[in-house]
C-alpha cells in the first residue's frame, strides 16, 4: 500500500490525555492505556475511532468504564464505534519485549527495557492514533521487579514512587508538554548516572543525567560536556531554552539508529555516548558532540514544534541537522566541519539523488516511512535550509526562525509553514525556492568563464536530472558564493553572492586585464554539482591560495577527480598521466609545506576523494578500476613525496595526546601521512605503523596504525589484530572497530576474512552496531563489495535474506548498495541485479525491504 502526501486528512478524534500503566517484565509486559478522546472539530464527523496497532492484540476494551464487545480489527488496527463528543477509551495489551528483535516499540537490551517509537513504534506497545498530529499529555505509571529494574524512567518529571510488598516497586511520571506518540519513551533497568546541573538563561535549574550500565560512567563526561554546551548554545544561537526540570539521556547497546529525541528522555546508541581516549577516536568524540547536540536541539525543532505528518520529516530533521552542524562548527573548526559535512553529503546523498530511490526532501509518497530517514531528508534538507540562511544572512535568518518557533509552538507543522515563516521573518521571496522541497535530483551547474577587453563573463547553466516519477524539472534558485582572482596580483576584490535562478544566465565583471581565476560555490553555498573543465594550473593555484578554506579543499579534490576520471581504464597517454600526477604532487607538496595551515585542515586537504564520489562523476562506473587507479595515484604520491611525508609523520608523532585542536590536527595529519607512506613503500609503512600502534596512548593513533597494518599480507597484520582483540575484548564498541577495520581494508583476502568474521563467536545478527561494523563496512568497501567474482554482492544479499525476518529496518539500509546497479559496468550490474531478484523471490519480505528492492529493480 502506497501512502500519498496529498491524501492527508486531519484526525477524526483527538486524544488530549493519555494515562499508561505498565506491569513490566522482560518477556511479558502488560499495558493498560486510558485515552481521553474528543471529537476533532476539523474532522469529518465519522463515528469510528481508529487506533493503530502492530503485532499486539486487545485483551480488553472499555469505553467510559464499561467493557465493550463491538470493537473490531481492520488489519492490525482496532476500530471502536463511538458516538457523542468525548469518551474515555481503555485498552489492555501485552507483549514480549525479549522477543522483539525489530527494536521498535518496547524491547529488551542487555537485561534492560527500553523503547523506540519513531516513527510508528508506539502502536507496537498499545493501540493509539499513532500519527504525529495527535498531541497528548502523558501520565505514565510503571511497576516492576526492584532488583531487575531499580531505575524506572519516562518522559517529563517523576511525580511519585513507591514499593510493594512483593519485591516490585513503581514510579509515576508526568510530562506537562503535549506530544505525539512517537516522542513517548520508557526505560527500566539497572543503570547508573553521571549527574550534573544546568541553569538556563532565565534561571531554571535543570538536573541532567546520563544513564549507563555500571562501569561505563567514567566514559560519559564528553557526552555530559556536549549536552551542557548544547543547552547553552541553543540559548545564544537560536534563543531556545530548555523547558523541564529534568533531562535524561540513556545509552542502549541495541539500537537501530543513532539516537532518539524523546521528550526529556533521549535514548542513545551507546556509540554516541561512551568515550575515553583509550577507546574512542577523535571522530567518535565528534560524533558524540554532534548527536548529543542534534537530539537536544530537537527539543524545539521537533518536539515543541513537531511534524503534521511524516512527509514533513525534513521540517524537523533537515532543520535540526543544520542546527547541529552550526553547533559543531562553533565548538571546533568551522571550515573543517563544513568540509566533513560536504563529504558526508557527497558520499551518502548524491548517490541517493542519482539512483532509483531518489526522492525530494519532502517526499510525495512512501510505503514504509522508516525508509525515508535518509541522507536526502536529513542532509540535503539541512543544505536547503542553509541556502535560505546564506541568502538572508545570519541575523535575518534568526528573525525567520524566531517567527517560526513563536508562531507554531505547540503545533504539528508543515514544511510550508516553515518556509512561510522564514519568508516573512527574512523578507526573502521564496516562491521559486520552494522547488527545492518538491524536486529530487542534484542540480548540475555548468560553468564557463570568458574574457574580452577588461570584462570577464561568467555563464552558468543548470539542469536538474530526471529522477523516478519526475521527468521534467524547473530551474531552481541556486545561491553561489564566488570570487574572481586576478592572475597578476593573486588577489580578489571581494566575494559576492549570485543567485542563478534561470536555466542559463550570464554575469559580467569588469576590471580584469586578463582572464581571472574563478572560485565558485565557496563554502559549498549550494548542494549542486559544478561542471567546469579547467586547467590543472588554476586548480593548483586555488589549492595553494584560495582564502576560502572549503574552496581550497574543493580545488584539491577537483584536481584529483579530473585526473582520476580521465585516467581510469587507460584513458590517459603516459605523458598526460605524468603531467596530471605532477600537478597533484605539486599541490600536495604545497599543502604539506604550508606553515600557515593548521594540521587539522592539512589532514583534510590530504584526503583523496572516495571511490563512491569518483564513481558519481561518470554515468556508468567500474568501481574496481577506479579503486585501482586511486591506489596507483596513492602509490605514486607516497613515492614522490616520501621525504616530505616521513618528515610530516615524524613531526606530528612528537605531539603529545590532548583534546585540543592542535593535537587533534596532529593525529589527523599523522593518519593521512601514514596511509600515503605505506602506499609508497610497504616496508616503511609497516615499520611506522607497528611503531605507531605500539606507542599509541589513544584510539585515534592505534586505529589509524591498524588501518594500515590490516592491508598487509605478512604476520604483522595477524599479530596486531590479535593484540587489538585481546586488549579490548568485552568492550563492544571497540570490538565493532575490530570487525569494521577488517571489512573495510583492501587486503586481497578481504572477502574470505568477512566470511570468517561472520562466523566469529563475537559476531551476532541481533546487534545492529555489530552487523553494520562487518557488513556495512563491506558494502562501502569498493574492493570487497565490487570484487568481480560477485561474492561481495552475494554476501550482502545473504545478509539481507537472513536479517530481514529479525530486523527489517536495519536490513533495508543495505538494499541501496545493490540498488546502484544501473550506474555500474554491465558485468557487475548483472550480478547486482540478480542478487536483488533473488531477494525479491524470497516469499516473506518486510515492507521495508520490499519497497527498497522493488524500487531498485524498477
Ligand atoms: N529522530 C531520530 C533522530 O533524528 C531518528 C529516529 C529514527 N528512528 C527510526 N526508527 N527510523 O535523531
Ligand atoms: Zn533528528
Amino acid at each position: 500500500p502506497v501512502i500519498h502526501r496529498e491524501d492527508y486528512r486531519p484526525p477524526e478524534w483527538l486524544v488530549p490525555q493519555i494515562a499508561l500503566d505498565f506491569r513490566l517484565g522482560i518477556d511479558a509486559t502488560h499495558v493498560t492505556a486510558k485515552l481521553s478522546v474528543t471529537r476533532n472539530p476539523a474532522g469529518e464527523g465519522g463515528s469510528t475511532l481508529r487506533l493503530n496497532g502492530d503485532q499486539i492484540a486487545p485483551l480488553a476494551v472499555r469505553v467510559d468504564g464499561e467493557a465493550v464487545n463491538d470493537w473490531r480489527l481492520d488489519g492490525s488496527d482496532l476500530l471502536v464505534a463511538l458516538s457523542g463528543e468525548a469518551h474515555e477509551v481503555e485498552v489492555e495489551t501485552a507483549m514480549n519485549p525479549a522477543g522483539n528483535s525489530q527494536l521498535m516499540g518496547l524491547y529488551a537490551s542487555n537485561g534492560m527495557l527500553c523503547t523506540q517509537c519513531e516513527a510508528e513504534g508506539f502502536r507496537r506497545i498499545t493501540f493509539f492514533p499513532d500519527r504525529p498530529d495527535v498531541l497528548s499529555t502523558y501520565s505514565v505509571r510503571m511497576a516492576g521487579d526492584k532488583a531487575q529494574f531499580p531505575i524506572l524512567l519516562s518522559n517529563g518529571n517523576c511525580t511519585a514512587t513507591g514499593e510493594n510488598a512483593d519485591g516490585t516497586h513503581w514510579a509515576q511520571w508526568h510530562d506537562p508538554w503535549p506530544k505525539p506518540s512517537y516522542l513517548f519513551a520508557l526505560v527500566a533497568g539497572d543503570l547508573v548516572a553521571n549527574h550534573a546541573q544546568f541553569i538556563t538563561q532565565s534561571g531554571r535549574k535543570v538536573d541532567l543525567n546520563i544513564w549507563v550500565r555500571a562501569g561505563d560512567e567514567q566514559r560519559t563526561q564528553h557526552a555530559m560536556d556536549s549536552l551542557i554546551a548544547s543547552m547553552k548554545w541553543d540559548e545564544q544561537a537560536f534563543g531556545r531554552e530548555y523547558d523541564l526540570d529534568l533531562f535524561n539521556v540513556v545509552a542502549v547497546s541495541d539500537f537501530n539508529m543513532g539516537a532518539m529525541e524523546n521528550k526529556g528522555l533521549n535514548v542513545f546508541n551507546t556509540r554516541y555516548v561512551l568515550a575515553e581516549p583509550e577507546t574512542a577516536t577523535d571522530a567518535d568524540y565528534d560524533g558524540i558532540e554532534s548527536v548529543i547536540g542534534h537530539e537536544y536541539f530537537h527539543n524545539w525543532s521537533g518536539n515543541r514544534v513537531t511534524c503534521r505528518d511524516w512527509f514533513q520529516l525534513s521540517l524537523k530533521e533537515g532543520f535540526t541537522v543544520l542546527r547541529d552542524q552550526l553547533f559543531s562548527a562553533d565548538m571546533g573548526s568551522e571550515p573543517v566541519k563544513r568540509i566533513e559535512d560536504v563529504r558526508t553529503l557527497r558520499g551518502g546523498q548524491f548517490p541517493e539523488d542519482s539512483g532509483p530511490l531518489a526522492h525530494p526532501i519532502r517526499p510525495d509518497s512512501y510505503q514504509e516511512i522508516s525508509n525515508f530517514y535518509t541522507a536526502t531528508v536529513y542532509n540535503k534538507g539541512a543544505e536547503v535550509i542553509r541556502m535560505m540562511r546564506t541568502m538572508a544572512g545570519t541575523e535575518r535568518f534568526r528573525q525567520g526562525t524566531d517567527l517560526y518557533f513563536d508562531r507554531h509552538d505547540g503545533e504539528a507543522a508543515t514544511c510550508e509553514d516553515f518556509v512561510k515563516a522564514i519568508e516573512q521573518g527574512t523578507g526573502l521571496d521564496l516562491t521559486q525556492f520552494r522547488l527545492w522541497y518538491s524536486q529530487a535530483g542534484t542540480p548540475q551547474v555548468s560553468v564557463s568563464l570568458t574574457h574580452e577587453g577588461d570584462v570577464a563573463t561568467l555563464t552558468l547553466a543548470q539542469t536538474v536530472p530526471a529522477t523516478p516519477d519526475q521527468a521534467d524539472k524547473q530551474p531552481m534558485p541556486i545561491p553561489l558564493r564566488i570570487a574572481l582572482y586576478d592572475r597578476d596580483t593573486g588577489c580578489h576584490a571581494g566575494e559576492r553572492l549570485i543567485v542563478l535562478d534561470k536555466a542559463k544566465e550570464s554575469f559580467a565583471f569588469g576590471g580584469f586585464a586578463r582572464l581571472p581565476v574563478l572560485s565558485i560555490n565557496r563554502g559549498f553555498s549550494a548542494p549542486v554539482a559544478i561542471e567546469f573543465e579547467r586547467d590543472a594550473e588554476d586548480l593548483v593555484f586555488l589549492a595553494a591560495r584560495d582564502d576560502d578554506p572549503f574552496a581550497r579543499y574543493e580545488a584539491m579534490q577537483s584536481l584529483v577527480v579530473q585526473h582520476l576520471v580521465a585516467a581510469v581504464g587507460g584513458g590517459l597517454a603516459d605523458a598526460e598521466r605524468a603531467a596530471g600526477r605532477a600537478a597533484i604532487g605539486k599541490a600536495f607538496a604545497a599543502i604539506i609545506a604550508d606553515e600557515a595551515l593548521d594540521d587539522l585542515m592539512r589532514g583534510e586537504l590530504m584526503m583523496l576523494p572516495t571511490v563512491a564520489y569518483l564513481a558519481e562523476q561518470v554515468l556508468v562506473a567500474d568501481p574496481y578500476a577506479i579503486h585501482e587507479e586511486r591506489e596507483a595515484l596513492k602509490h605514486w604520491l607516497g613515492g614522490e613525496l616520501a621525504s616530505e611525508l616521513t618528515a610530516l609523520h615524524d613531526r606530528v608523532s612528537a605531539v603529545p595526546y590532548g583534546r585540543d585542536a592542535a593535537a587533534r590536527g596532529a593525529r589527523k595529519a599523522k593518519a593521512q601521512a601514514l596511509i600515503l607512506i605505506a602506499s609508497g613503500d610497504a616496508a616503511e609503512g609497516a615499520a611506522r605503523a607497528i611503531a605507531q600502534y605500539r606507542a599509541a596512548d589513544n584510539m585515534t593513533d592505534r586505529q589509524s596504525a591498524l588501518t594500515v597494518l590490516c592491508n598487509l599480507e605478512g604476520p604483522e597484520r595477524d599479530e596486531a589484530l590479535a593484540d587489538f582483540h585481546q586488549r579490548y575484548q568485552g568492550n563492544a564498541l571497540v570490538i565493532d572497530k575490530w570487525f569494521q577495520l577488517q571489512a573495510s581494508c583492501f587486503h586481497p583476502q578481504v572477502l574470505n576474512h568477512v566470511k570468517a568474521l561472520a562466523g566469529h563467536p563475537d559476531f551476532t545478527l541481533s546487534n545492529p552496531n555489530r552487523v553494520r561494523a562487518l557488513f556495512m563496512s563491506l558494502a562501502l568497501n569498493p574492493k570487497g563489495f565490487h570484487d568481480v567474482s560477485g561474492e561481495g554482492y552475494r554476501l550482502i544479499g545473504d545478509l539481507i535474506r537472513r536479517l530481514d525476518p529479525l530486523n527489517p529496518q536495519t536490513t533495508a539500509r543495505f538494499v541501496p548498495h545493490l540498488g546502484r546497479w544501473r550506474r555500474i559496468e554491465p558485468v557487475r550490474a548483472a550480478m547486482m541485479r540478480a542478487e536483488l531478484e533473488a531477494i525479491m523471490a524470497q516469499g516473506e519480505l518486510s515492507r521495508d525491504v520490499r519497497e527498497q528492492v522493488g524500487k531498485s529493480l524498477g
